[in-house]
């Protein structure tokens, strides 16, 4: 009986789990799933050690901001801790139609719907509105949230080359299809940090009647007047028909939004699997993203300080002669193009301190292997200095 625990499954589907050799490798070297045990801003506490963080979304470090707390604690109170059900049903609160209202005014859409989850938002941004015989063309490196949407819509998928226009001029140009066409495309992509050539896409899908889809997880709280995202950066807002993204970056809390006119958002309400059949954004995570929002609108000051930041971050990388995928953003990458040097280069930064997290093909292009970072409004000077003293010594030791 005893020896059972060690021997090999008869169910196939558990001992593929057993057997599966992703799961071996990362329990052997444990680069994932660190679970800290205390966190203030961007300083950490994870094995026994103070730790700076440089990887996380909170980019302009709202996280903890009295009044983010305050407002969310304010709202457990008076509301509980969560809508125990799904929208259409149990789950609508006033608080949800308030952010809605907020988000939709902000992003300068008619409409806007919160989700529980930045994944559900963009999955449902897609697969609500795309069908089986529709023609989807969207950029090699958008999110898996998007790519599902995509596959669950039952469309057609190509993709064309990352940030390459031409590539989809060429791919929509040649479709022989006069099925409805798609566009799906990121405001910035959070592993390469480049932002979306958006006048140029937005030019051809305009030419070719496309439906367009922008995620903008990451431009949301960082380009833009007073944070309005990169479809705002580019005064583009009046020619997309969606923006989708998440609460969990600047807006320091967890969920998404998709926003859009009246009519297509009305639509998603009653057609999306994702928006129908899942609970509610709870009330603690709507206040702290409402009340984000509101700091993003009166408090300029962090904005400022997420530039001067990543300027200042830049600045040493580039001393260093680190390649950073010419990022345009405060996502960060550090391209070290093998596995083996991201694992070596990650470790060593761990030991000096500096918690970063490492993304690896196939989760990236083949030979652009590296080690994910992003900088916040919350770090200070004083930390960066120290984060590029931990890349220098990282570096000695690949
Ligand atoms: C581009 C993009 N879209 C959507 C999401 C999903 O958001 P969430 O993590 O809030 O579910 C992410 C998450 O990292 C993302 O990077």
């Amino acid at each position: 009986m005893g020896l059972s625990f060690f021997s090999k499954s008869k169910n196939t589907v558990v001992a593929r789990c057993q057997e599966d050799y992703a799961t071996t490798m990362r329990k052997r070297y444990a680069p994932y799933y660190h679970a800290m045990d205390a966190q203030t801003g961007t300083h950490i506490h994870l094995d026994g050690k103070d730790m700076i963080m440089l990887s996380s979304n909170d980019y302009l470090g709202l996280s903890f901001h009295p009044k983010v707390i305050e407002a969310s604690c304010a709202a457990i109170h008076r509301w509980g801790t969560s809508t125990n059900g799904a929208r259409p049903s149990n789950g609508s609160r006033s608080f949800h139609l308030e952010l809605e209202n907020k988000l939709a005014a902000f992003l300068g859409k008619e409409a806007c719907h919160v989700h529980a989850a930045g994944y559900l938002s963009c999955m449902s941004a897609v697969a609500s509105f795309a069908q089986k015989g529709d023609l989807i063309f969207a950029d090699k490196n958008i999110h898996s949230c998007l790519l599902d949407g995509a596959k669950a819509s039952l469309a057609t998928v190509e993709r064309f080359s990352h940030n390459r226009p031409d590539d989809f001029q060429e791919m929509v140009s040649t479709a022989a299809s006069d099925a409805p066409k798609f566009l799906i495309a990121e405001g910035v992509y959070s592993m390469e940090g480049h932002i979306g050539r958006l006048p140029e896409l937005i030019k051809i899908s305009d030419n070719y009647k496309c439906f367009n889809i922008i995620d903008d997880a990451h431009g949301f709280g960082v380009f833009g007047k007073q944070g309005r995202g990169t479809v705002d950066h580019f005064g583009l807002t009046d020619k997309i028909d969606i923006i989708c993204g998440s609460l969990s970056k600047s807006l320091a809390s967890t969920g998404g939004f998709v926003a859009g006119s009246s009519d297509v958002i009305e639509y998603m309400r009653t057609n999306s699997k994702q928006t129908i059949f899942s609970a509610a954004l709870s009330p603690g995570q709507a206040a702290a993203a409402q009340t984000s929002l509101e700091i993003m609108q009166t408090e300029p000051e962090h904005l400022k300080k997420l530039w001067d930041n990543t300027h200042q971050y830049k600045a040493i990388l580039k001393n260093l002669g680190l390649d950073i995928w010419e990022s345009e953003s405060p996502a960060v990458p550090i391209v070290l193009g093998s596995r083996d040097k991201c694992y070596l280069f990650w470790k060593a930064l761990l030991e000096k301190g500096v918690f970063t997290v490492m993304s690896i093909a196939p989760a990236v292009p083949a030979g652009k292997d590296l080690i994910r970072t992003a900088i916040s409004a919350q770090h200070t000077p004083e930390q960066i200095e120290q984060i590029g003293h931990a890349m220098a010594y990282a570096l000695k030791r690949i």
